[in-house]
């Protein structure tokens, strides 16, 4: 039976049905998948029983995983494979979290608007969450559409924006929440990173405002001018008609295209109600001045502080 697809807009978010992802893909349907993702940026496949293996295996279709940011803190008691990124409010023992633990400090991060990974140099391609316990009120994902946002600016704008480079650190969008305790490693290897603000995404051609609540500053402008600038492309990319709203059920996979969506997840009762996701991160293939032939002199981030 063949795969399939049910836009839930003509442009934007897509439920993929008829499809086993526990099973190895032959190469047509790995294409069919590939298709819909870069058309529809957010692919939701229902009722899916994965292993974190069989999650791995999925997600190594479209690509190689990132090296999941957990590692820098040795202390850290792991639930689940370092391969899979623990979404969950529950300890290694599978209790819910302290409200003034550091796992629940550090995921409100989660609830800013923001795309996986452009604090690193190396961002994330593609993210596939699986949900595993979902919460009975609230704990929704939204994502915006980053490609019709930039679409719908004015032209004027859109020329303002050619060829600017924001600088993205995890400390920026973590400060927003009140976080400051990183580890010695976490400092070290978390500096900050340029991204462009606009892309174009090679598989469709099609050109994606690339933001994100981790973007602290532009490169060559003022931190106020900055922030402001900022903080408005993210209220115009948010607007209700960029916006899918997930809610969950049990044993969906969600997988994103962090090139050209925003996402955040919505508030819940953690400390009542038990929340276990799982993520699989893939990579992107180089960074997004590297992509869009932008040279950023090493220099231009220096005066970066963490
Ligand atoms: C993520 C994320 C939000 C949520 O998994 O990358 O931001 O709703 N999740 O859990
Ligand atoms: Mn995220």
């Amino acid at each position: 039976m063949p795969i399939t697809i049910s836009p839930i807009t003509p442009t934007f978010a897509a439920e993929v049905g008829d499809v086993d992802l526990a099973q190895p893909l032959n190469s047509s349907e790995v294409e069919e998948i590939k298709q819909a993702f870069w058309q529809y940026g957010v692919l939701i496949f229902p009722e899916q029983r994965l292993t974190e293996q069989q999650q791995v295996a999925f997600a190594q279709h479209i690509g190689p995983l990132e090296s999941n940011i957990v590692t820098l803190n040795k202390e850290a008691k792991l639930r689940i494979t370092p391969d899979l990124v623990d979404i969950s409010n529950l300890t290694a023992n599978e209790r819910i979290w302290g409200e003034q633990s550091r796992m629940r400090q550090f995921q409100l991060g989660n609830r800013l608007w923001h795309t996986d990974s452009s604090f690193k140099y190396l961002p994330a391609r593609a993210s596939m969450l699986y949900a595993l316990t979902v919460a009975p009120i609230g704990g929704h994902t939204e994502f915006a559409d980053m490609r019709t946002a930039y679409d719908a600016l004015p032209e004027e704008k859109k020329l303002r924006l050619t060829g600017l480079v924001a600088e993205h650190a995890l400390a920026y969008s973590r400060a927003k929440t009140g976080f400051t305790n990183f580890t010695d490693a976490e400092r070290t290897n978390l500096p900050p990173v340029p991204q462009v603000l606009v892309r174009t995404i090679p598989e469709t051609g099609r050109k994606s405002l690339y933001l994100a609540s981790h973007a602290g500053r532009i490169l060559g402008m003022s931190e106020e001018e900055s922030r402001a600038l900022l903080a408005e492309l993210i209220a115009h990319a948010t607007q209700r008609q960029f916006v899918y709203t997930h809610r969950w059920r049990v044993h969906d996979l969600v997988m994103w295209d962090n090139r050209c969506t925003m996402h955040r997840g919505t508030d819940f009762d953690d400390l009542r109600w038990v929340r276990d996701m799982h993520r699989a991160t893939v990579s992107d293939i180089a960074n997004t001045c590297e992509q869009e032939g932008i040279t950023i002199p090493p220099a231009a981030t220096e005066s970066a502080h963490f």
